[in-house]
């Protein structure tokens, strides 16, 4: 099946940097998210970082201008009917995402069409088990930013038809030009099982006062050649998406090293989200 016309739920950071994957290779693309002020922070962060991709030479004016004319934006998940592959981006709680795959089982008409899963860490399988089409449901696992990073995890469940897993890692190489990578349904699959640990030991060292942020990320941008330190990684990651991914894996597995930070749980009380509300560890306002 050539995949043309695609689906994405959610667009918050990752939702409208998958949206924008989409579009720049040529994709019809609807992105979904909750409410007109959501949706419209969406676009803009399209807009926004396409206009970087212009600047820094990525692509021409008139290329931004067709990708973004191929995105539709809605708040209507009735949208998604005809819909080849639908990637599901949404905040990283289980009930939602098991909410939505239920949805979206009786809303996309194609029984060829596939649903995938951007989550960080939870389990497919619970999401396939939503539907009654669970050997067409994936794991397919971008990283921020997905404009930039190259890397998919490809995460069939134990309920995935191998031709799917197979489809949807040679459209992400071959199509999207990703470097993809399998992994099995555990808890944060490859990458998240071990940078939950190092960002969580990283806020554990601050929150012990053993060492100021600064000197933590300068220690290990400057030390081991990491583009950015962890803390700042954390505020650009999310500190709710970190706290979320850390309480899924820490729940399945109990190992402490991904039981989240107190210093962690009270930033995303007091708010501070990290980049993506003007203030985390670091003010970005
Ligand atoms: N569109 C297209 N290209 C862009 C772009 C955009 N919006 N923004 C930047 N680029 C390109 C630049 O042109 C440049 O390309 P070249 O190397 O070919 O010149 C490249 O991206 C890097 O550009 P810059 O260094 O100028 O960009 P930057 O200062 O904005 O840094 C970054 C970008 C290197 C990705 C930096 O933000 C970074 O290191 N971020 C952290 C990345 C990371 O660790 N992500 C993983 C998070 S964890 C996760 O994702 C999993 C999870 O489930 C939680
Ligand atoms: P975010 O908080 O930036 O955005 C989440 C968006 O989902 C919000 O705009 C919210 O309104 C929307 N949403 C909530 N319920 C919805 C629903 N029922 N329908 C449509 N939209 C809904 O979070 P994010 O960083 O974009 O993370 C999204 C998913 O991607 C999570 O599963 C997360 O774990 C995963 N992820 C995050 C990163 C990262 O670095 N932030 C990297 C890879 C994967």
């Amino acid at each position: 099946m050539t995949i043309e016309r695609a689906g994405v739920i959610g667009c918050g950071l990752m939702g409208s940097g998958i949206a924008e994957v989409l579009a720049r290779k040529g994709l019809n693309v609807v992105v979904r998210d909750i409410s007109e002020d959501t949706v419209a922070a969406g676009r803009q962060r399209v807009e926004q970082s396409f206009a970087k991709g212009v600047e820094r030479g990525k692509m021409t004016a008139s290329e931004r201008d067709e990708a973004l004319g191929r995105i539709e934006f809605t708040t209507d998940l009735g949208r998604m009917a005809d819909r080849q592959l639908v990637i599901e981006a949404a905040s990283e709680n289980e009930e939602i995402k098991k909410k939505l795959f239920g949805e979206l089982d009786s809303i996309v008409t194609d029984e060829s069409a596939i649903l995938a899963s951007n989550t960080s860490s939870m389990p497919i399988v619970r999401f396939a088990q939503a539907t009654s089409r669970p050997e067409r449901v994936v794991g397919m696992h971008f990283f921020n930013p997905a404009p930039v990073q190259p890397l998919v995890e490809i995460i069939p469940s134990l309920l995935t038809d191998p031709s799917v897993a197979d489809e949807v890692d040679a459209f992400a190489t071959e199509v999207l030009g990703k470097v993809t990578i399998r992994s099995d349904d555990r808890p944060g699959f490859i990458v998240n099982a071990l940078l939950i640990p190092f960002l969580f030991s990283a806020i554990r060292m601050l929150e012990a006062g053993h060492a100021t942020k600064e000197a933590i990320d300068t220690g290990m941008v400057n030390g081991c050649a990491h583009p950015m330190g962890p803390i700042r990684l954390a505020d650009r990651v999310g500190l709710d998406t970190c706290l979320y991914v850390g309480q899924s894996i820490y729940e399945e597995t109990g190992d402490p090293a991904n039981k989240p930070p107190l210093l962690l749980s009270r930033m995303v009380d007091a708010g501070r989200l990290g980049v993506k509300s003007g203030r985390g560890f670091y003010d970005y306002s």
